[in-house]
């Protein structure tokens, strides 16, 4: 992807030639889905076997008739209490979408209020507003859009969201019901919570009597190298003496299959029973059958999920470590051009240009074949008020994919930067 700009008068005619060649070579990439790779994909073929037609029976239930209760088969509750670092009784395991966990918390609180208050959150007198962090992830945003709820906004920081600004704000206005985060190798920064920040979140004095912490801890076990120090927000928020503030959620969608698993959420025994109650008045049970292969995959598994998680690793390492690889040979390591985070585990690279040419640099690399993540998607409403922040997705493509689609992102934000500097095409503001 270098280029030589000696044949070229000036940074902006050099950085339109190299573009041009890009272009002309018709690449079709796509590093915009927070995908698993088909390789990620064949670790977990032995699902596909691991329930025999003998396997009717787990935990003394029938797994082909209803009963069994709402909130999970026993051994699913154990395995998945151990991956969250809480006890059985903590768990509520459920179907294949730990979005639709939230969605349900959410909307029964809306519509009941919550364990600790149980006035129904719409009909309160002011709309609900909730706290989301930023840049961070457009299904939150749409979620609690969906919902009616108003996002507030305070920004992820490398150890955490502004706690600073979530206590101002919770302190002052009873219409905040919580925050919605990601505390693990956030999407799309990749930063994880520090000890002292989830403390004070657990103990934070909020106008609301029942603020909540959603946590979605989509991330947890996804380490590329030495993982931090885990958080644990069931025992601090009853530590902290708000027992049923914490709602951690998680699935198997970045572990086995994606979309195709298992959603599960770790809380309080009473809010376990409050989720329950609810539940049940809409499904009789979540998928048995779905339960049980995933207990016996995952035990079966070498090393278990830890082991799982490593081959994950292993396959997903290159690819971040290409990216980093490439814009640092393309656009120096001065921050002339872009600032990027290099995580410590996580699915995504979040990519801030020096000038305000994010949604420029997207428009030319979807000119030249390669698509990102729409313009301002890490944003509320799809706008970012800087216009400089891009997610880079880089776990789907193979490795080679990786390395020429960066090459070509590269040359995008080149040219969109010198066109800013030159004053010049769509990348001006
Ligand atoms: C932070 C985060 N939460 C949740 C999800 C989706 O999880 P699920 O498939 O369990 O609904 C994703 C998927 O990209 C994600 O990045």
């Amino acid at each position: 992807m270098t280029h030589d700009a000696s044949a070229h008068a000036d940074p902006l005619s050099a950085a339109q030639a190299a573009y041009d060649a890009v272009r002309a070579r018709g690449l079709k990439l796509n590093m915009q889905r927070g995908q698993p790779s088909d390789a990620d994909f064949d670790l977990s073929s032995g699902l596909f076997t691991a329930l025999g037609e003998d396997d009717l029976q787990m935990d003394g239930l029938d797994l082909r008739n209803y009963p069994g209760g709402v909130a999970g088969l026993p051994s699913a509750r154990r395995l998945f209490a151990e991956y969250l670092d809480v006890k059985p009784e903590n768990m509520v395991v459920w179907n294949n979408a730990s979005l639709e966990l939230q969605a349900f918390v959410l909307t029964f609180a809306l519509l009941h209020g919550t364990r600790t208050a149980p006035q129904p959150w719409v009909k309160a007198p002011v709309t609900p507003k909730f706290i989301v962090t930023v840049p961070g992830y457009d299904r939150h945003f749409l979620l609690l859009k969906t919902l009616g709820f108003e996002l507030v906004a305070v920004d992820m920081q490398p150890d955490g969201p502004d706690v600073d600004a979530i206590e101002r704000l919770a302190a002052q206005d009873a219409s905040i019901r919580g925050v919605l985060f990601v505390p693990t190798y956030s999407n799309p920064g990749g930063e994880t919570i520090s000890a002292d920040k989830a403390r004070r979140l657990a103990a934070l004095q909020a106008a609301a009597p029942d603020f909540l912490i959603l946590a979605d801890d989509a991330y947890r076990a996804h380490h590329l190298g030495t993982p931090p120090e885990t958080v644990n927000f069931v025992a601090l928020c009853r530590d902290a003496g708000h027992p049923d503030r914490a709602f951690v959620f998680a699935s198997t969608s970045k572990i086995t299959l994606a979309g195709a698993g298992l959603g599960f959420v770790a809380t309080s025994e009473d809010n376990v029973k409050w989720l329950s109650g609810y539940l049940n008045a809409q499904s009789i049970g979540p998928n048995k059958p779905e339960q049980a292969r995933h207990v016996k995959f995952l035990s079966r598994y070498p090393g278990g999920i830890d082991g799982l998680m490593r081959d994950h690793a292993a396959l997903i390492a290159p690819k971040f470590r290409a990216v980093d690889e490439t814009l640092r040979a393309e656009l120096g390591e001065g921050g002339e051009y872009a600032t990027w985070a290099t995580p410590g585990g996580g699915y995504f690279i979040s990519l801030d240009t020096t000038a305000p040419v994010a949604a420029r640099v997207i428009e030319l690399a979807e000119a030249a074949g390669v698509s990102l993540t729409p313009a301002g998607a890490t944003y509320p409403e799809g706008q970012d008020p800087h216009n400089r922040n891009i997610r880079l997705a880089p776990t789907r493509p193979p490795v080679s994919e990786v390395y020429t689609a960066m090459g070509v992102v590269a040359t995008c934000i080149r040219l969109a930067t010198e066109e800013h500097r030159a004053g010049q095409g769509q990348g001006r503001t």
